[in-house]
């Protein structure tokens, strides 16, 4: 049977022949590219996926779900069930982790940005708020910074995807790798699924030779980062420990030593996935929370959470759920072989419900749809706690840590990124001794930033040359 023929009889046993209505009509490269994509399709899983995943809607919620167990290691912190732990004896430890070269950095790169509406990859855009300086660069140079100090090569790993994937490479080369080696940084592209018509269980075709992909979620880190060799890679040099951020949070500390620390204390973590949480600014913040559900720890996402759960306070008025999660994770390579092989079956895929563009497959007629008719499936890193036997999860500073970008204005936008990267670095400026002004409602009237290659906590400002004042509206950048 001819490589066409066989692709034409498994379309037709899960009723999707639509998608070779016009392969008589493609060139030769064309249809052997679309040969090769529905080639990579999970067909065994397929009719069971849209039946139950696009077909119905799971239900949400059910399980029995209690807060996370967080540990603090500030006494003001305010998680559910609250571990105080010594920061300064993690510290030490996530530091030789970093002086023996045992941590690499691990970036997710391969979304989409679409709420952003930036035309390029998200890790090219402008963030830091002086000088607007690229999100990858931030990353890059607090790896430069952290190599000194711990005196180690330190090796980033960045995800990204078939449509951003030939843009990244070529801004880090325009960018000579923002001075670190080329060799030390390794990009691969994460896996794609198709998008699905929500009434008829069909997969969609973008124009007649390709159908509508998206990226398979973050979740699908772990599926390439084996398929690439990362895994392989990492473990030839003695990587032990991944250090997982998204590409949208300019604060995201790259490598953190108290979180690895805690990553690798036995008392607290079976050193497999150990994550980290803020504290929600209030019941209505749109952010999934760490739960426990039916026994395996996880993560809610804020539409999962009914208006109970979400409002519902302990004893001393504290939210029970309160336990954001900010997508920081520190994962084991070893870990992460075994989710991609043995476990990848156990990340569950999430729907998502969009408004797709594609061809009739018929007539190839476009069609823009005013309302959501599509699924699209992703899965989602965080998944893979329930699989680890004991995860552990930090409460940080938001101020200090997260200042995602997600949406062009408003809330999570650059502009409000902005003033925390301010508020962040004014306050340090303050502890050196300079004056810095603020508003009334407490934020500073200025635009600050400050490179990790200055300092990478205010601790460090110390002999930098710093003026005695800034004054209201001013920018500076040091
Ligand atoms: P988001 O969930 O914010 O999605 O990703 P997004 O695609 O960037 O943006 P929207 O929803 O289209 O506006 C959080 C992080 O996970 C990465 C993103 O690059 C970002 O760093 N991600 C997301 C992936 O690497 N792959 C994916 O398939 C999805």
């Amino acid at each position: 049977m001819s490589r066409l023929d066989a692709m034409r009889s498994t379309l037709e046993a899960c009723g999707q022949s639509h998608l070779l209505q016009h392969i008589d009509g493609l060139s030769d490269i064309d249809r052997d590219a679309l040969l090769k994509r529905l080639e990579s399709l999970p067909f065994e899983s397929l009719p069971a996926m849209i039946e139950q995943l696009v077909l119905a809607a799971p239900v949400a919620g059910g399980g029995d779900l209690h807060p996370a167990p967080c540990v603090c290691i500030k006494p003001e912190q305010a998680c559910g069930s609250v571990d105080l732990i010594d920061a300064e004896d993690l510290r030490i430890r996530g530091e030789a982790m970093l002086e023996a070269g045992r941590v690499a950095a691990f970036t997710v790169a391969g979304g989409q940005g679409t709420r952003l509406g930036w035309n390029g990859p998200k890790g090219t855009f402008p963030a830091s708020s002086v000088s607007g300086k690229p999100l990858f660069r931030l990353f890059a140079e607090q790896i430069l910074a952290a190599e000194r100090r711990w005196g180690r090569t330190i090796r980033w790993y960045i995800m990204t995807s078939e449509s951003n994937d030939s843009q990244t490479r070529a801004f880090f080369l325009d960018n000579r790798c923002f001075g670190l080696d080329r060799r030390q940084i390794m990009m691969f592209p994460q896996g794609m699924m198709p998008a699905f018509d929500m009434k008829t269980g069909k997969i969609l075709l973008e124009r007649p030779g390709a159908l509508v992909m998206s990226p398979d979620g973050h979740g699908g880190s772990f599926h390439a980062l084996l398929v690439s060799g990362a895994i392989d890679h990492m473990e030839g040099r003695g990587t032990e420990a991944i250090s997982y951020f998204q590409v949208d949070n300019p604060l995201a500390p790259v490598l953190d030593p108290v979180f690895l620390g805690l990553h690798a204390d036995e008392a607290h973590s079976s050193g497999e996935f150990t994550s980290k949480m803020v504290s929600k600014a209030g019941p209505d913040e749109k952010v999934g929370v760490f739960g426990s559900i039916d026994g395996r720890l996880g993560v809610v996402e804020y539409t999962d959470l009914s208006k109970a759960e979400a409002q519902s306070t302990d004893e001393s008025g504290r939210l029970r759920f309160a336990a954001g999660n900010v997508a920081m994770h520190i994962i084991s390579t070893e870990f992460a072989r075994r989710v991609a092989t043995a476990g990848q079956d156990e990340l569950p895929w999430h729907r998502a419900v969009k408004k797709v563009t594609h061809i009739d497959s018929r007539t190839g007629e476009l069609i823009t749809p005013g309302e959501p008719n599509a699924i699209k499936l992703e899965r989602f890193v965080f998944d893979a706690m329930g699989i680890a036997a004991k995860p552990a999860i930090l409460e940080v500073d938001r101020a200090e840590q997260f200042a995602p970008i997600k949406n062009a204005t408003g809330t999570d936008s650059a502009e409000s990124s902005k003033q925390m990267q301010s508020d962040l670095y004014g306050g340090w400026l303050e502890q050196a001794g300079v004056q810095v002004p603020r508003r009334g409602d407490g934020h500073i009237d200025a635009a600050i930033e400050i490179s990790p290659l200055t300092a990478m906590s205010a601790s460090d400002l110390e002999g930098v040359d710093l003026p005695s004042k800034i004054a209201k509206g001013d920018s500076f950048a040091c």
